[in-house]
């Protein structure tokens, strides 16, 4: 089949391992797509900051790539603007989407959606919450046919790298946000992260998807945990309990219709006890748990962050929608098989 035509916008931490794994992983994602993926541009602020990519892919202007020929746009640029528009008019015109931005997710899904239903654009953002960890798709897709209650869980890893510092060194709250801005967790203004503003963004995504309706950053309830101490951890510690900064969805009775449900998401930082399996994530790892009604419970976990973990997430979705434009212009798929030889090799 003809090439899946991709035109990457922004190339920093996590666009360079979506770049590298395209690459890298040519043959099997040919295979598995049932044509090959072909980067026609890449768009970027300092294209002389790029010496490893091919100089004729590279452009400062993305509205031009959205405007172009590409089939699938994949945003890896960050914030509200100039992005929104780019993805807005790239939907509108029938490209599908893979992004990673939950900034924008969070504040304009409702546009987006509305924008990709339009044209039957494709728009998928599993990188957007919880890094490589599988938990929009699962929500949209796999549990859509059940009635989910809540979605609790730790889906900011630098926050969670502070307060798992905190507890086993006791170290205070200052000390421990150098040691995670040392080791590139941090940003360096890490008021998204420690102010809660990253996980509500995250919350109003997970809220959104599990319970069906347009969730913004502004109707979460938020907490960060700037005001947590050295005292709160050993107060903590005399309870058997640690402290983590929850993201918390929840199907809830409407407090002014109680006959009806409503939705309810905050994040604030919580003392959970030290035999919850929430207690056990440290570093800079998320994790995830929903509670359905015929499923019951389930729980995700994994890396949050980083290019790589990140990348993956992308890379699943970019996969997802590629195969999709196959199906729509051949008329046909590809089998979910690939062919690795079977080597049954007994107990090892
Ligand atoms: P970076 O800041 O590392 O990279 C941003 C990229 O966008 C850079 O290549 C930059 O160009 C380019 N860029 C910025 N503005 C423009 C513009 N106006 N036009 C064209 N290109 C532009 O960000 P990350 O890779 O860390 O993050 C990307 C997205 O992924 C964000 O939405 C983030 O929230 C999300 N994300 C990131 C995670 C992580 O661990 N890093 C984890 C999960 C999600 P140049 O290189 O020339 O400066
Ligand atoms: N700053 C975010 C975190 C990056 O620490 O979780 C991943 O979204």
């Amino acid at each position: 089949a003809a090439p899946i035509r991709v035109a990457l916008l922004g190339c920093g931490t996590v666009g360079t391992e979506v770049v590298r794994l395209i690459e890298e992983q040519s043959k099997d994602l040919t295979a598995r797509i049932g044509a090959p993926l072909e980067i026609v541009g890449i768009a970027v602020r300092r294209p002389d900051k790029h010496p490893d990519i091919k100089a004729s892919l590279l452009t400062t202007d993305a509205q031009s790539l959205v405007d172009g020929d590409a089939d699938i746009v994949v945003e890896v640029i960050g914030g509200i603007d100039p992005v929104k528009g780019l993805l807005v008019d790239a939907l509108r015109s029938g490209k599908s989407v893979v992004s990673a931005n939950k900034a924008l997710l969070a504040e304009e899904g409702g546009l987006l959606h509305a924008a990709a239903a339009e044209s039957g654009a494709d728009l998928y953002y599993e990188a957007a919450v919880a890094g490589a960890i599988p938990i929009l798709r699962p929500l949209r897709e796999s549990m859509v046919g059940d009635r989910i209650t809540r979605v609790l869980g730790i889906v900011n890893g630098t926050t969670n790298y502070i307060l798992s510092r905190m507890d086993e060194t006791g170290s205070s709250f200052s000390e421990a946000l150098a040691e995670a801005t040392d080791l590139g967790y941090a940003e360096a203004d890490p008021t998204a992260d420690v102010d809660g503003f990253d996980a509500a963004a995250k919350a109003a995504i997970l809220a959104a998807l599990a319970f069906h309706t347009p969730v913004t950053t502004d109707d979460v309830y938020r907490e960060g945990i700037s005001a947590v101490t050295s005292g709160d951890f050993a107060s903590a510690r005399d309870m058997g309990c640690t402290i983590k900064l929850l993201s918390i969805c929840e199907r809830v009775s409407d407090p002014d219709n109680p006959s009806e449900d409503a939705v309810s998401a905050r994040v604030y930082p919580a003392m959970i006890p030290r035999t919850h399996p929430l207690a056990s994530v440290g570093d800079a790892f998320n994790a995830v748990f929903v509670e359905a009604e015929a499923a019951g419970p389930l729980m995700f976990y994994g890396k949050g962050a980083g290019g790589d973990p990140t990348a993956s997430a992308v890379l699943g979705d970019l996969v997802a929608v590629a195969r999709n434009k196959v199906a729509t212009t051949t008329g046909g798929g590809v089998s979910t098989y690939a062919a690795l030889p079977i080597r049954p090799m007994g107990k090892t």
